[in-house]
């Protein structure tokens, strides 16, 4: 039978993953009341769709930092991704190529940056970042991400340490032994975790690494030393995004991180309008978090961001059937996301306007 949304390659890939490996791409952190509301957030909005606009050619391409998009979504950093099929990262990004998306790739990847870099050479490639307590780990990444021709930094900053996500708790979760943090040599970053105190093997290992001091100040730091534009990624509200701004960003992924962090916080679309509010006109603002159909693409457009990511989404492609596989689940994507436009009224991204997108409250008034 035909796979004919995101949720049909979530249940693919649910039936071929290993519970260790499923658990951990699909957990979000307490007791995932963030995670539902993600998507439901979305459902809470409604389209007021225009009528008689001649929309027979649709143009739904875009920019961001001057390189061409065919259409306004890339792969959210998703890390480990051999796990969920042997051509991981390089599977995912050549998908990402085909269809036009910029792929984000994770510093906690199965694939090296030099090898993504060889692997899937046409896609316009950022690199996600976290900050080492050891600088000079981190600086070496950004040199070697400058070298590998990625486009742009992605510090994500809603991570100083790793949320609590029970169910790797309960599995102890690791990465299998025959995969390594490829861009580490070596490195296979278990750590022993301790369900006792609240910890999987992953989380061990990020908080022996991670630097939980960091603040704004590193973010004055980085810039001192790439050229590269920086974007920030985990940002939920306008003071952050405005001190993004005066930091010298050039771009900000309002995001909750998958919902894996932590749990309550609002859902990335709820989040969106307070933010495009404070820094929309001088920070390229993005989105990921609980994108699953073409609607949703166009609520967060609606809502003033430039683009958006999709992070599980491309990892239910891949262990369903590799490249192949997320290739069909952009093009599903895409094709929703053409259908919404054209049946709103609308040939380009030019054409979304914040009113053709209200809250359901706006009717329950009525
Ligand atoms: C399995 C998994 C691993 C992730 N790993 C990273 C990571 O290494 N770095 C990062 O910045 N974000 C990471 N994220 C967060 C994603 O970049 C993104 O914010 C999130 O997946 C978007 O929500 P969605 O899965 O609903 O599309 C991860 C998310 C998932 C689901």
């Amino acid at each position: 039978m035909a796979l004919v949304c995101v949720e049909d390659f979530e249940k693919k890939a649910a039936g071929q993953l290993e519970k260790n490996a499923l658990d951990y791409y699909r957990s979000g952190a307490g007791e995932q009341f963030t995670l539902g509301l993600n998507r439901e957030a979305f459902r809470r909005l409604r389209l007021r769709p225009r009528c008689l606009r001649d929309v027979s050619r649709l143009d739904i391409s875009c920019k961001i930092f001057g390189e061409q998009m065919k259409w306004p979504l890339g792969i959210a950093p998703t890390a480990m991704q051999k796990m969920a099929h042997p051509e991981g990262e390089v599977g995912n990004a050549r998908a990402a190529g085909k269809a036009g998306s910029i792929f984000i790739l994770s510093t906690l990847s199965t694939t090296s940056l030099e090898d993504l870099a060889n692997g899937a050479p046409d896609t316009i490639k950022w690199f996600q970042l976290y900050i080492y307590k050891d600088r000079t780990i981190t600086e070496k990444l950004v040199r070697r991400a400058e070298k590998a021709n990625f486009k742009a930094l992605v510090l994500t900053i809603d991570a100083p340490i790793f949320g609590h996500r029970r169910a790797d708790v309960r599995n102890n979760f690791s990465l299998p032994s025959h995969l390594t943090l490829a861009n580490f040599q070596g490195v296979k970053a278990t750590g022993v975790g301790n369900a006792a105190m609240g910890a999987s093997g992953i989380n061990a290992y990020v908080s022996s690494q991670f630097d939980p001091t960091i603040t704004w100040k590193d973010i004055a730091w980085l810039k001192s030393i790439t050229h590269l534009p920086i974007v920030v990624k985990g940002v939920l509200t306008a003071e952050d995004a405005v001190l993004a701004q005066e930091f010298g960003c050039a771009g900000l992924i309002v995001s909750n991180h998958g919902a894996r962090q932590i749990d309550t916080v609002p859902a990335s679309i709820e989040a969106l309008p307070e933010i495009v509010k404070a820094v929309g006109e001088n920070l390229v603002v993005m989105l990921d978090g609980g994108i699953m159909q073409g609607n949703d693409i166009f609520k967060a457009l609606a809502l003033g961001a430039k683009t958006v990511f999709v992070g599980r989404p491309a990892v239910w492609g891949l262990a369903y059937n590799g490249q192949k596989g997320v290739e069909e689940m952009l093009s599903v994507l895409r094709k929703d996301f053409e259908i919404t436009m054209a049946l709103i009224g609308c040939q380009t991204l030019g054409d979304i306007t914040s009113a053709m997108v209200v809250h359901e409250s706006q009717y329950a008034k009525l």
